[in-house]
């Protein structure tokens, strides 16, 4: 509550019993608060429309809340804009980084993200996913959850089986790189020799088996080794893309108890037995039937699934535990869920998945070494290459500095066109239009706030007081309703878990700026006013900055 709504509060305490929630009118000239009058109707045994009049004719305006008056069955208040500048920018001024975060909660959450696979690419869906959870894991930190950020990643099963068998069949010249393109080069040759020589996969098939058993040290030498190349190369990437996790879970540790659970099933009658496979048929669920081992008795990601979704409550003492998942394995995460209910898993209700559909790219825009997935490292290196065009067109900088600001660039070009749609769309990518400097594109807002940094260098020092009560035209107002409403816009992007509101918030406050900017001097005018309108700047600078960084993104001071 802020201080104009404890006042109306006060003031309405001597006239009604009820406490009746402040609700904000849909426009400003209907005033800043409106207190609806319908469930005062009974206590007061009168009309909605007379209690708003009586109400507004016994109410008395004062320094804070300046007007009162009735709108059919709704009391309207107006505040002093005065007080309500000076309220929220000096709050953003106090407050900083910390504008808009809500207090600590005491709860723990784990999200549960990217979960890349060793041997195979990072691909242009996984900064999909990445995305997504690690700006989840920053707004519901934000709003004051304890939030443990984990990572699972497949790193055995027939994917690593074929990496491993072609590697030693055809490539066992090349030295082994730590490199995100020479990895996925070795499973794409793998699937492509496959498919033209389908009996390969008898080969395949031994070599999973072998690891399975563990039984060949040589294998498990190579796997281990190829194992942590890649994981290496893909710590490269989460960095460049400023991820990282708290926990790292991998198909391989749970993959034995996974097996165990899954036979306790049977044993408990919930699976059974079919042409020697595990299985659980859900049918009567409209789920189908879930598969959890092989013949062989090998564990398939589901069996594996059931033991994680316990060992994470149990290693982390979590609440909630919310998975951030590709859209292709909607069926597999309901039944995942449903089996979990059906085991009496205690935790059960404490689940959540948040879906995130696919990325299509223009049709033969973008070329791949590796067929049709889009590498990572491909796709960044033409966002940097195009970001470096742009930075140089507006002046000459060092090559150090060239690099770091491309990247930052980049990685806001496809974070923001990511997050600023909503995860159960298609996406098609277009570089141009997600990089450019004007449009609702990261490149946008990150330009508005090196535009507000660059001012300052100009006038060579930060303002930290000033007559705000200056700031009453139409373009500084807008502004300030902006700012204040900051705060509840990430309430409710953490409660509907959707980034996609801060995006379009922050995509308006940029647009608002501006336009302010476009309209109003700033370091022409005369101190008293220059002095306010830096003041009120600055404040959108925080908001912007606080809002990119929610996003994953950075805001660097120059362009
Ligand atoms: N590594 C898996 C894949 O590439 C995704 C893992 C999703 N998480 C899970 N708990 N199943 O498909």
């Amino acid at each position: 509550m802020d201080i104009f709504e404890k006042e109306i509060k006060s003031m309405l305490k001597t006239h009604i019993k009820q406490d009746i929630p402040l609700e904000k009118p849909p426009s400003a000239d209907m005033g800043d608060y409106a207190l609806p009058c319908f469930v005062l109707a009974k206590e007061l045994k009168k009309a909605p429309v007379e209690i708003a009049k009586d109400l507004a004719a016994k109410l008395k305006s004062g320094k804070l809340v300046t007007k009162i008056e009735a709108n059919g069955p709704y009391v309207n208040f107006f505040v002093s804009k005065e007080t309500l500048s000076e309220n929220v920018l000096m709050k953003i001024a106090r407050q900083k980084n910390k504008y808009g975060a809500g207090a600590s909660k005491k709860k723990k959450l784990m999200i549960e993200f990217s979960q890349a696979n060793t041997h195979k690419a990072f691909h242009v869906g996984h900064i999909r996913g990445t995305s997504l959870g690690e700006s989840l894991a920053r707004i519901l930190e934000f709003t004051g959850f304890k939030v443990i950020r984990a990572n699972y990643q497949g790193d055995t099963g027939m994917h690593v089986a074929k990496w491993i068998w072609c590697y030693k069949k055809f490539h066992n010249k090349d030295k082994l790189k730590q490199d995100e393109a020479w990895i996925a080069g070795i499973y794409v040759d793998a699937v492509k020799r496959i498919k033209e020589n389908p009996e390969f996969q008898e080969e395949v098939d031994e070599i999973n088996r072998k690891l399975d058993s563990k039984e060949d040290k040589e294998l498990n030498e190579l796997w281990k080794k190829t194992r942590k190349l890649s994981l290496d190369a893909l710590e490269k990437v989460y960095r460049e893309l400023n991820t990282g996790f708290d926990k790292n879970y991998f198909e391989s540790h749970v993959e034995t108890k996974g097996k165990e659970i899954s036979k306790d099933l049977v044993s408990k009658g919930i699976a059974r037995i079919s042409e020697e496979s595990t299985i659980i048929d859900l049918e009567k669920y409209r789920l189908s039937v879930w598969v959890l081992l092989r013949k062989d008795g090998t564990a398939l990601y589901s069996a594996k699934d059931l033991y994680l979704a316990r060992k994470k409550f149990e290693d982390c003492k979590i609440e909630k535990s919310i998975y951030v998942i590709g859209a292709e394995q909607k069926l597999y995460f309901r039944q995942l869920f449903k089996t979990l209910e059906l085991m009496k898993f205690e935790h059960s209700k404490d689940l959540k998945v948040i879906h995130f559909d696919l990325i299509r790219l223009p049709g033969g825009k973008m070329s791949s070494r590796t067929g049709n997935n889009i590498l990572f490292s491909e796709f960044k290196k033409e966002l940097v290459d195009y970001a470096k065009e742009e930075i140089q067109k507006r002046g000459k900088i060092s090559k150090k500095e060239l690099e770091e600001r491309a990247l930052k660039i980049a990685v806001a070009a496809m974070k923001f066109s990511m997050l600023s749609q909503d995860p159960n769309k298609v996406i098609v990518f277009d570089k141009k239009e997600a990089m450019r400097f004007e449009g609702e594109t990261g490149p946008y807002i990150q330009y508005a706030h090196a535009r507000i940094c660059s001012i300052f260098r100009k006038h060579g020092r930060e303002v930290y007081a000033a007559n705000l009560s200056l700031l009453n035209n139409e373009h500084e107002l807008k502004l300030i309703k902006t700012l204040r409403v900051f705060p509840q816009t990430i309430q409710e992007a953490a409660s509907h878990y959707k980034p996609s509101i801060i995006a379009h918030y922050l995509i308006e406050l940029a647009q608002q700026f501006n336009e302010f900017y476009h309209c109003c001097p700033i370091l022409k005018e005369k101190k008293e006013l220059r002095d306010a309108r830096l003041l009120l700047i600055s404040c959108v600078k925080q908001v912007l900055k606080n809002g990119l960084n929610l996003l994953g993104i950075e805001a660097p001071d120059e362009m």
